[in-house]
């Protein structure tokens, strides 16, 4: 294994009722909160009121932002930054999934930066923050416990990532019981986005981390044992409770720590189609993850896909090279079952734009770690997906 620093301050509130310690983990920080939510569910479901009432209850002043769009656009981090300057705010509260979250994320580090805070996506490094807080609704990015922010900007139809160990939230509260009105489409565009986070950083060369291999694949398990559940019962807490904490552990930097590296060419090919087209990050990843995964199965990577197909989907016929094969296969089949998209032309989005998806996923040079892939590799992996 390699070396590694492991630090992740968030303190992480899980199980039922848990909102009610709201309060008290935003009064380490101060009183005045701005609360990011998105685009109504928690009005539907009373987790609005309930949070008000404890604000009105504990004399915490807060300023509200709603509409916080999926795929967060940048114009909402503006406003999110107008608001926290004007009111004076300590604390930036997300109420929702991901989305709020990263945008909340992108609102706490711009609030002490003097110049447009779209520039921390490129070279500037984040130098301060507000303090950040998440009531997470949704089980899928792993944002809950990570100094990941991904911003789309809408005029030029970019989705970048800003990235820093400043923006992990300084508290996660993670009721399982808050995700059962999450819809069957997102619980299985989430389900998708947990096993992809691990995909990223489990299908890489590295041959000596045997126990973050094997944490890897108790997270897939529990994907697939429990996304169909939630999909089918959505108020099975046993489901949603596993499926909750495996996308914060998919993606809180345990499972990279003592690799080298994770690939990560997947997420950047999605981000480029959900830049332009608005789409599910969940059910791009659903498309594309097969067709990586076929694309990239050569003889030196072929060990361990079947190292996946054994311990993963239990198959144990054939050579290596015919295990790796029927993985990727069972993965796809997995996807459809789930109700995931499998061709872009299942979520309507034309070939005509593959190119300029190719050349802009690599407009900082090649991507990839399991396999550099260059232009015209990503476009065949979009012409695979079409
Ligand atoms: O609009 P509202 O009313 O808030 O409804 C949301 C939204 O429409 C709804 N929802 C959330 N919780 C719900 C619920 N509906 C009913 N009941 C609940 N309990 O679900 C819809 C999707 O929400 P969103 O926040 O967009 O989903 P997700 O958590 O999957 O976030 C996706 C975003 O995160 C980025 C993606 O690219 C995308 O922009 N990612 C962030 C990462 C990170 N920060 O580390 C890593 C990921 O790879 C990903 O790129
Ligand atoms: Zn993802």
């Amino acid at each position: 294994m390699e070396n590694f620093l492991f630090d992740v301050p968030t303190r992480v509130q899980f199980g039922k009722e848990k909102t009610n310690e709201l309060s008290s983990e935003i009064k380490k920080y101060g009183k005045r909160v701005l609360l990011a939510y998105g685009g109504g569910f928690i009005k539907k479901t009373g987790l609005y009121d309930n949070i008000v009432n404890q604000f009105n209850n504990n004399g915490i002043s807060f300023f509200e932002l709603p509409g916080i769009k999926p795929n967060p656009r940048l114009s909402s981090v503006h406003e999110g930054i107008r608001l926290c300057l004007e009111n004076d705010v300590d604390l930036v509260l997300a109420v929702g999934g991901g989305s709020v979250l990263d945008c909340c994320k992108a609102i706490a580090a711009g609030v002490p930066y003097e110049g447009d805070v779209w520039d921390f996506t490129g070279d500037k490094e984040v130098e301060a923050a507000l303090p950040v807080g998440c009531v997470l609704t949704l089980a899928a990015t792993g944002s809950e416990m990570n100094g990941n922010s991904v911003i789309s900007k809408e005029e030029t139809l970019e989705k970048k990532a800003i990235k820093s160990p400043l923006l992990k939230p300084k508290f996660s509260i993670l009721d399982p019981a808050l995700t059962f009105s999450v819809n069957q489409w997102q619980t299985a565009a989430g389900t998708v986005d947990i096993m992809s986070h691990v995909f990223e950083q489990y299908l890489v060369p590295d041959k000596g981390a045997f126990l973050l291999d094997r944490m890897s694949e108790a997270i897939l398990k529990t994907c697939i044992k429990y996304g169909p559940v939630a999909v089918e019962n959505p108020d099975n807490y046993e489901a949603r409770s596993n499926l909750l904490w495996a996308s914060t552990l998919a993606l809180n930097g345990l499972l990279t720590q003592g690799k080298e590296n994770g690939d990560w060419s997947t997420h950047l090919i999605e981000h480029e189609v959900s830049a332009i087209y608005d789409l599910t990050h969940g059910a791009g990843l659903a498309i594309l993850f097969p067709n990586w995964m076929k694309y990239v199965n050569e003889s030196e990577m072929t060990w361990k896909f079947a190292e996946y197909g054994r311990n993963v989907w239990n198959i144990n016929e054939g050579s290596d090279a015919d295990i790796a094969e029927k993985a990727i296969e069972e993965t796809r089949n997995f996807f459809t079952k789930l109700g995931m998209p499998a061709t872009l032309s299942d979520v309507d989005i034309p070939d005509e734009k593959i190119k300029e998806m190719a050349s802009k996923s690599v407009e900082n040079g090649s991507i990839g770690y399991t396999k550099e892939l260059n232009k015209e590799d990503v476009e065949k992996i979009l012409e695979m997906s079409k």
